[in-house]
């Protein structure tokens, strides 16, 4: 039986911050980031955009070509929760109206939660086929002010259908994967901002893409030729850049400049505008793909790496289905990220101090200009609504 992801659909926020207008404000030369991490924009959630709202505009389009009914769970990956009990993706089914003969959970580890819910969306319709999960990766990256984090701030939700005979890419059985417990990124219950290592992590990073591959090769017997396409989780464009590097290092293929290239730039562009999303970053980097390659993919064995700080690795691969043009959103994924507004970095400021969801009660201004928003917060419950703009 194939299993995989049916539908794809990718959504951010309505604003940006230019690392040129970042770099000018820090004094610091702009091709720093440019180039030496390969970022340009990092998108910023509003005061009145959480995870939930976020993941609202992310699964819309999705649920609006298919039975709801049929929904038989929703898996929903976040490092940024927003209650330490109810899960976010019960905020989300109510937020939707989602049917109530359904399972909601909340996956959580950093940025490989969203990988972790996929695996296990695969194995319960491997189980019964009559299952139609929602996966939902969201989540909003960010560091304090004056770290060497924020220039790698940012935001997304990545809503996939996994099902039986899937539309886009039907998964493959085997993976590779690695747990370690270090300390390269973290965020105690009481921070809204996560603490990171951030050179420590590229190393750890980078040591458990080599244990997770060694682990893939003996479950599936693959090699690196085996495959066509390579996304990796993307914290900062450079990241995938130098996770490809040493994989090839590591399996010593022998690959030219082109063939690099060929390999993994088109799934770099969407992150490399839109910042990190943690757990959903590996699954805009595939959209990336989908949306930016000159070349059919039709027939190619794509591979994804997810890198969790902490750290959970896995390495896994699926092969693209005929036909799968027909279903991508890449209109909609492209205008979304062109209509964002540019903020100044004191708009930046200001919708950086305001989001502190911890307070009991607080009505936001409507500064979303999303289809859903978070409406407020009243005797520490939170209200969502749909508003008027469409999606
Ligand atoms: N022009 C071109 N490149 C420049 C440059 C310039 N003017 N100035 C610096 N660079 C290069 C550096 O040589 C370095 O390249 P390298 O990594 O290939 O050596 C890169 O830009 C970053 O510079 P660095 O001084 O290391 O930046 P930093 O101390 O600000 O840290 C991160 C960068 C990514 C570690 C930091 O932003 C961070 O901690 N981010 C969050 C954690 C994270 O994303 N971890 C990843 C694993 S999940």
């Amino acid at each position: 039986m194939k299993v995989g992801i049916d539908l794809i659909h990718f959504a951010t926020a309505d604003y940006y911050l230019g690392l040129d207008t970042f770099a000018a404000e820090k004094h610091i030369d702009v091709e720093k980031f440019t180039i030496g991490i390969g970022q340009e924009k990092m998108s910023i959630a509003p005061p009145d955009e959480d995870v939930v709202s976020l993941a609202a505009k992310a699964a819309a389009p999705i649920l609006r070509q298919i039975d709801t009914n049929e929904i038989s769970a929703v898996l929903f990956a976040t490092e940024t929760g927003v209650d330490q009990s109810k899960s976010a993706g019960v905020f989300l089914h109510g937020l939707l109206g989602l049917p109530n003969r359904c399972r909601v959970v909340e996956f959580k580890h950093a940025c490989y939660a969203g990988a972790a819910a996929l695996q296990m969306a695969t194995t319960m319709i491997r189980a019964n086929s009559k299952e139609k999960v929602l996966v939902i990766a969201a989540d909003i990256a960010k560091y304090d002010v004056d770290t060497s984090g924020e220039a790698t701030q940012g935001c997304g939700a990545v809503a996939m259908l996994i099902t039986e005979s899937p539309r886009i890419i039907a998964i493959e059985a085997g993976s590779g994967y690695y747990t370690d417990d270090v300390m390269d990124f973290w965020r105690p219950n009481n921070r809204t901002t996560a603490l990171v290592d951030g050179k420590y992590s590229t190393k750890v990073y980078l040591n458990s893409l080599k244990h997770a591959w060694e682990h893939f090769t003996e479950q599936t017997n693959r090699t690196f030729n085996d495959i066509d396409y390579f996304c990796y989780h993307i914290p900062f464009t450079k990241m995938a850049e130098k996770a490809h590097k040493t994989l090839i290092k590591k399996t010593g293929a022998d690959v030219t400049q082109d063939q690099f290239e060929a390999q993994t730039l088109a799934s770099q562009i969407y992150n490399r505008i839109v910042g990190n999303s943690y757990s959903a970053s590996l699954f805009v980097s595939f959209i990336s793909l989908l949306d930016n390659n000159r070349q059919s993919v039709e027939g190619k064995r794509i591979s994804f790496f997810s890198y969790g700080s902490g750290c959970v690795a896995e390495f896994f691969t699926g092969i693209m289905q005929s036909g799968y043009e027909k279903v991508l959103m890449t209109q909609e994924h492209q205008r979304k990220i062109a209509q964002r507004k540019p903020l100044s970095y004191q708009e930046y400021l200001d919708f950086y101090k305001q989001a502190d969801s911890v307070i009991e009660n607080i009505v936001y201004p409507l500064t979303n200009k999303g289809p859903y928003r978070l409406a407020g917060i009243k005797d520490h419950k939170r209200y969502y609504e749909k508003t008027n703009q469409l999606d």
